[in-house]
């Protein structure tokens, strides 16, 4: 099925190819993303994705193509032409289009890509019975703050865990639980989260950031520092976060059991918490992006 698609300054559709073979994205992985959701047609901390893509396109030295205030425009023009009220907002920047070289030209001008695609959201049974973990070695590069289209890494430990029967990877460096392959990773012991701390080990997710402030608010305390492996062996609960699976409960890391089984309470409290400020954020009640 074809549906709408922001290319370069134009609406069209998916159906048109778009891209030339000599883009840095396509040939070098030259280009930072953003994944957002929306529900009934209005996008969910917005503000939050424009901000950590323009920081990624700092990094990575790529001129952004938008302020803040185009950026929100194409967005909810976008939103608005599609035509699905619920999904999720891809979007791509890359350095552009030049004879393939290491050396990239001065000021080339960027690759804008972006389209709505229909995505299923958890529904409750699912965000009750939880997911389960594999660990595997995180092979990725060490800017991984940076949300780089570079996805190889996470790609082959993502199926490495779905052969295993299981939902995500659980990517661990040096003896450290990271994060998930396309999520952050919590656990709970003892009333208290534990997150690894953000730098460039991480992604520093938008849900990830929510999540914390929500628990501080709730008087629950928030360890940002480095988990070593062998503590996975006993947390109390464990979930993980992200953009299209909010917060999801885990119930097994490697074929074992966490806590009893069952979403934990703190996991409970927090999914709630978090289903409660995305509603009011999409509908303009709060702020946060
Ligand atoms: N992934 N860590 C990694 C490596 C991720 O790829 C993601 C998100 C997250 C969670 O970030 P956020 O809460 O901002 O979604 C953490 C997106 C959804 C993806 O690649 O599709």
């Amino acid at each position: 099925m074809t549906d709408v698609l922001y290319f370069n300054g134009r609406f069209t559709t998916t159906g048109e190819r778009v891209l030339g073979v000599e883009d840095r994205g396509f040939q070098f992985g030259d280009a930072v993303y953003e994944v957002f959701k929306f529900l009934d047609r209005r996008p969910a901390f917005l503000l939050d994705h424009y901000r950590r893509m323009e920081l990624g396109l700092h990094e990575i030295e790529i001129a952004s193509p938008w302020d803040e205030a185009q950026f929100s425009s194409v967005m909810h023009e976008l939103i608005e032409r599609t035509s699905f009220a619920e999904g999720i907002v891809y979007i791509q920047v890359s350095r552009g289009e030049s004879e393939r070289a290491h050396f990239y030209p001065d000021g080339m001008a960027p690759t804008v890509v972006a389209y709505s695609r229909a995505f299923r959201f958890p529904d409750a049974a699912k965000k009750e019975r939880g997911i389960r973990l594999i660990t595997t070695p995180d092979l990725r590069w060490k800017q991984c703050h940076v949300k780089s289209v570079n996805l190889l890494a996470n790609a082959l430990a993502k199926k490495r865990a779905q052969r295993a029967g299981a939902d995500e990877a659980l990517l661990v460096g040096d003896g450290v639980v990271r994060e998930g392959g396309s999520s952050s990773f919590f656990v709970v012991k003892g009333g208290r989260l534990i997150t690894h701390p953000l730098d460039e080990h991480i992604l520093p997710g938008v849900v990830r950031d929510h999540v914390i402030s929500l628990a501080l608010g709730a008087k629950i305390r928030v360890d940002e520092r480095p988990l070593r492996e062998d503590e996975l062996f006993d947390p109390d609960e464990a979930f993980i976060t992200s953009t299209t699976q909010s917060v999801m409960a885990v119930a097994e890391i490697d074929g074992r059991v966490i806590g009893n089984g069952r979403r934990g309470e703190v996991t409970t409290t927090l999914q709630q918490l978090f289903d409660r400020l995305e509603s009011r954020q999409v509908a303009g009640v709060a702020a946060g992006g």
